[in-house]
């Protein structure tokens, strides 16, 4: 597509996969605004490009519902990439036997699913209402109105990993299974 004067909005674009594809889409004269809760870099990044900053945190809806409705002010929204995101180091189960810790359980997914489905619903949502509308390419189930579907089948695929995880942890000739069987039968769950 066609980058040149659409407006496009990068979560996590204070660093990483968000920076790179921040200076990528700058660069092919895209109207740009980076979204992230890191204020330093986010702003030093703005100020170096000429771009727009807006500090947000993804997991709240209304910063992110504000964020959205300012990438949209100076451009029609056309270009939507969710960078924001972190990871653990925290093991499945610890090497003295202790399981995840809940906490950061609940950290990472609200930042990395949580986040990103606030940021994609209400950048379809702006999208769906500019003039033209502007097209989704590839599958954004968020562009449907499929929400039973969507959060089903997040739960079936995380699900499905968690088994995997945990399988990996335990001892050989153990099984573990997740809440379908049916989709986390054997050969795969045993060991
Ligand atoms: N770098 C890779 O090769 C790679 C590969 C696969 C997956 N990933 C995943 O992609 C995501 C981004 O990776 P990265 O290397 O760009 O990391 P990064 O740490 O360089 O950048 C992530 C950005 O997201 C921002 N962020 C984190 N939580 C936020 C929140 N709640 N609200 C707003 N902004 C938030 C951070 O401030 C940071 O600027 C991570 O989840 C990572 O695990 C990265």
């Amino acid at each position: 597509m066609d980058a040149k004067g659409a407006g496009a909005i990068v979560s996590g674009g204070a660093s990483g996969l968000g920076e790179a594809t921040v200076r990528r889409l700058h660069g092919a004269g895209a109207i740009v605004t980076v979204i992230d809760f890191n204020t330093d870099k986010g702003e030093a990044l703005a100020k170096e490009l000429g771009v727009k900053f807006v500090k947000c945190d993804v997991t709240d809806a209304e910063q992110v519902a504000e964020a959205v409705a300012a990438s949209a002010e100076d451009a029609p929204l056309r270009i939507a990439i969710n960078c924001a995101g972190t990871g653990t180091a925290v093991r499945t189960i610890g090497k003295d036997g202790t399981p995840h810790i809940r906490s950061e359980w609940d950290r990472v997914l609200n930042i990395n699913l949580l986040g990103t489905m606030l940021c994609m619903t209400h950048e379809a949502s702006v999208m769906s209402r500019s003039e033209p509308p502007a097209a989704a390419s590839g599958s954004w189930p968020s562009i449907r109105p499929a929400p039973a579907w969507l959060t089903s089948r997040l739960a079936r695929a995380c699900g499905r990993w968690l088994v995997s995880a945990t399988r990996r942890s335990c001892a050989a000739g153990s099984i573990a299974t997740g809440t379908a069987p049916s989709e986390t039968t054997k050969p795969w769950t045993s060991r």
